[in-house]
């Protein structure tokens, strides 16, 4: 074993030494000073105070000390892996987009999974939405895919994302729940926020519960816009297809697995990857065009809201391969920093108010949870399918200022970078008109026909288990009112579920269905 080394003794002045005998390397301090003793402080006299004057030990408990950073205001809890994206069907026709020009040319990729509501140390089958974030080292610059596995979002506008999370995060008298959607605040805010119930629908159905990462489909939510060399655009909607198929727990199984392993999760993706069992994903795209989109009777940009495959079906265009685990957690899991507004030459945003709003929380977030805005040069968001040049200068933790007398631009000395108009990034020329209003448009406000179509796509049994689902999370409410006007909202969605589960609440009384939400205009005066 692993202890034969191990010495312990008396010193001639009757101080006790332990150490492990001969290691490869010297342990040394941060100034890389040799260390003779790591097991006793510095103290004047036996036991006798520690003295100030110990070094060593300070500096080892002052880097402990600040060892922790803040998780993640949302999507606390996550697990990494590297991949590779292999281009199967190029589409230059579409996108100028690095990854997509040629077919068999490869990207190498860092993907992060992760729950949303649940802090670092949670549980991993919560029932909860899945995070699926792709970070593309792409000849180009880096493109995040900030996705999830659930293809629409609880709301339509990012100004209410921190009422969302507020209401599912634990309550801020009690500190509880810790890891779950089953509590009064979350379903007071759902109950108040119709256009919530599409999302709810599959928050309540075996998607939530995935058997493992391995097992989930990922979607980009948002329509994004690709744009081809010669700056036309097309509307996109990116979706990853599991391989080995869609596959997720029970309730009751999630339960006993939590328990049993709480990092099931992690685990399973940990084990077949080393074990060499690649989880491979295909990347599918829904391209269409404005004139297309004009006819649906929901808003392309509103991401409450699906793109039937029916209507637009998938083209397969690449492959993503997870073939290596992290070497150190702390290093590129936790340290990853994905960001919507992270794009590349050939994809481009929409105005979803939910992106708009996302392109602003990453950055901002990141700065605040990595403490500086050097963290693009850590090697885990550093670009490395090309070089970096720019006059970003100092901030904490800086290690690569450039060299020399230059560092603005224009400059006439000839020195340094300068922008290459021909191939850098054009946003697209979007044409925007009309006043400049807090209005949501007409086209986002039919809250109930998605919800009421993905309930009916499921089968009889799945069905079962989203009623079931209701029944158990709505029973944690304590207070009535609300488990009624969740089940007004279910009117609208289906009768005999509205009604299941009124039953399996015991309601007394049905309510009225909720009226069909209509726009607000907040500025404008009464
Ligand atoms: C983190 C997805 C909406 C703010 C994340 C992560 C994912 C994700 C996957 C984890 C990233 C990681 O693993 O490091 C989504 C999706 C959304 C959505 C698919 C809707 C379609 C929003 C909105 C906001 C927001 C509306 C704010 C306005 C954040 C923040 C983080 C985060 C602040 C933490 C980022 C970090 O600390 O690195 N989101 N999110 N998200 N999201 Fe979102």
């Amino acid at each position: 074993g692993s202890f034969e080394n191990l010495v312990s003794d008396y010193g001639a002045g009757g101080e006790f030494h332990q150490h492990a005998g001969e290691g490869d390397e010297r342990l040394t301090t941060a100034q890389g000073v040799t260390i003779a003793d790591n097991q006793n402080s510095l103290r004047s006299g036996a036991p006798g105070p520690t003295a100030l004057e110990d070094f060593i030990l300070r500096e080892k408990i002052f880097h402990f000390d600040h060892e922790r950073i803040p998780e993640r205001v949302v999507h606390a809890r996550g697990f990494g892996a590297h991949g590779l994206f292999e281009c199967t069907k190029a589409i230059p026709e579409i996108t100028r987009a690095a990854p997509f020009q040629k077919e068999g040319k490869i990207t190498e990729t860092f993907v992060r999974f992760s729950t949303v509501a649940g802090s670092k140390g949670s549980v991993d089958l919560a029932r909860d939405v899945r995070g699926f974030a792709v970070k593309f080292y792409t000849d180009e610059g880096n493109w995040d895919l900030v996705g999830n596995n659930i293809p629409v979002f609880f709301i339509q506008d990012a100004i209410k994302f921190p009422d969302l999370i507020h209401s599912v995060k634990p309550e801020p008298d009690r500190g509880f729940p810790q890891a779950q959607s089953a509590h009064d605040n979350f379903w007071d805010f759902i109950s108040l926020t119709p256009e919530s119930m599409h999302m709810v629908m599959w928050q309540m159905s075996d998607r939530a519960i995935p058997r493992s990462f391995r097992f989930m489909e990922g979607f980009g939510v948002h329509t994004f816009r690709f744009i081809n060399a010669e700056g036309q655009s097309s509307f996109v909607k990116f979706h990853w297809k599991p391989k080995l198929g869609m596959q997720s727990v029970l309730w009751d199984e999630a339960l006993k697995i939590n328990g049993a392993d709480p990092d099931r999760h992690r685990r399973d993706l940990w084990e077949a990857i080393t074990a060499g069992d690649f989880p491979e994903w295909e990347l599918g795209l829904q391209i269409f065009d404005e004139e297309f989109a004009n006819r649906f009777d929901f808003d392309v940009l509103d991401p409450t809201k699906i793109i039937p495959e029916e209507l637009v079906p998938l083209t397969i265009v690449g492959t993503l391969t997870l073939d290596r685990v992290v070497d150190n957690f702390f290093a590129e899991t936790e340290q990853v920093a994905f960001c919507t507004q992270n794009v590349v030459p050939g994809i481009d945003f929409t105005d979803d108010p939910l992106l708009q709003g996302r392109n602003f929380s990453y950055l901002d977030t990141q700065l605040k949870r990595l403490g500086s805005p050097n963290f693009t040069k850590l090697p885990i968001n550093a670009p490395r399918g090309c070089p970096v040049h720019n006059f970003q200068q100092d901030g904490h933790m800086q290690t690569s200022n450039r060299k020399g007398r230059v560092n603005y631009e224009p400059n006439g000395w000839g020195k340094g970078p300068r922008a290459h108009p021909l191939e850098g990034y054009v946003s697209y020329a979007v044409r925007n008109e009309g006043e400049k209003r807090r209005l949501r448009p007409e086209s986002f406000a039919d809250h109930y026909s998605q919800a009421r179509q993905f309930f009916l796509s499921q089968t009889p049994v799945e069905q079962g288990h989203i009623r079931d689902a209701l029944v158990f999370e709505l029973s944690k409410c304590q207070e009535i009112e609300i488990r009624a006007r969740i089940v007004a909202h279910l009117l609208n969605i289906d009768g005999a579920l509205a009604q299941a589960v009124a039953d399996g609440l015991g309601l007394t009384e049905m309510p009225e269905p909720a009226p069909a939400a209509r726009p607000t205009r907040t500025d404008l005066p009464p």
